[in-house]
């Protein structure tokens, strides 16, 4: 993707994927950071969230959701930024999910769930259930968003842990599939024996896009609902990762076409 956007905007760059084992990531980031010709890097599991300590600052949407997929060497240091989150934001808004008014389902509570609670909390300003496998997981990321924050204005809408039995699932506007159920699996879900009927108004919108139709989307789609897979995030938290090093707003359609041409 990076490699398609760097030719699309005329500029002379690479992007290599390295494995950093995570005790050698204090030790890579000095490196990033003395590096002159570097613009960033991204950060991937289990980088994402142990990083924040080890950077010079921290965009505001990083330092609520705790972790930073995107590092931009500024001079001599590393600014920690979350894409995830606006990704999301961007690709809800393509799929027409955004303006669907009513709370939101977000499945899991791992580092993608948490940049969705902040989307879907912060940036659509909608009430948040969390429903997790582990519910003590669900819990911790609810309990999170109950601290007042500083700059954040939280206004009358809430994120709360729940179970399935617990969602109203009639008023559901939104499923966001955050877990790793389905990925390179097709019959793994996060919803096993559902019935979407019960949520006729929602959208789905799954984070996996390996399989490009996961078994969620499938059953989604047979009752009636639209659903659309990760590829859209995928293509625009790197957009905007892309626009964080260079500067250039790459249209989404490059970085798409680059993944193959699949849709989302
Ligand atoms: N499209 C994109 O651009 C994009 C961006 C970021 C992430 N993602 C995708 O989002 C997914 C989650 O990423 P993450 O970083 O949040 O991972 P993570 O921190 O490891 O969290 C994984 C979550 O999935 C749950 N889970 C795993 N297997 C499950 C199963 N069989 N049934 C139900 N729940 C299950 C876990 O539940 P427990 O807490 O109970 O273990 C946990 O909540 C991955 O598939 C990743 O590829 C996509």
């Amino acid at each position: 993707m990076h490699r398609a956007a760097f030719g699309w905007a005329g500029l002379r760059g690479e992007y290599i994927a390295e494995r950093i084992p995570a005790p050698e990531l204090p030790a890579r980031l000095a490196a990033l950071r003395r590096d002159p010709a570097a613009l960033g890097a991204n950060l991937s599991l289990p980088h994402k969230e142990s990083a924040l300590p080890l950077l010079d600052s921290l965009s505001d949407a990083a330092r609520q959701i705790g972790a930073v997929n995107t590092v931009v060497r500024r001079g001599s240091e590393l600014h920690g930024e979350n894409t995830d989150a606006p990704g999301l934001l961007a690709a809800l808004l393509d799929a027409g999910f955004a303006s669907l008014g009513g709370p939101v389902v977000v499945l899991g509570a791992g580092g993608a769930a948490r940049a969705a609670v902040y989307t879907a909390l912060i940036s659509l300003e909608r009430e948040v259930y969390v429903v997790n496998r582990s519910r003590a997981r669900a819990e911790e990321l609810a309990a999170a968003w109950f601290i007042p924050q500083a700059d954040v204005q939280v206004r009358d809408v809430q994120v709360q842990a729940a179970t399935l039995a617990e969602v109203p699932w009639s008023q559901i506007s939104l499923i966001i599939n955050c877990t790793s159920a389905g990925l390179d699996d097709p019959q793994g879900t996060p919803l096993p024996d559902f019935d979407f009927r019960c949520c006729p108004q929602a959208g789905v919108y799954d984070m996996v896009y390996r399989p490009a139709e996961t078994r969620l989307l499938r059953e989604a789609r047979a009752a009636g609902l639209a659903a659309h897979n990760g590829l859209g995030m995928l293509a625009h938290q790197a957009r905007l990762a892309f626009q964080a090093w260079t500067r250039v707003d790459v249209p989404a359609q490059v970085f798409l076409q680059a993944l193959g041409g699949a849709q989302p």
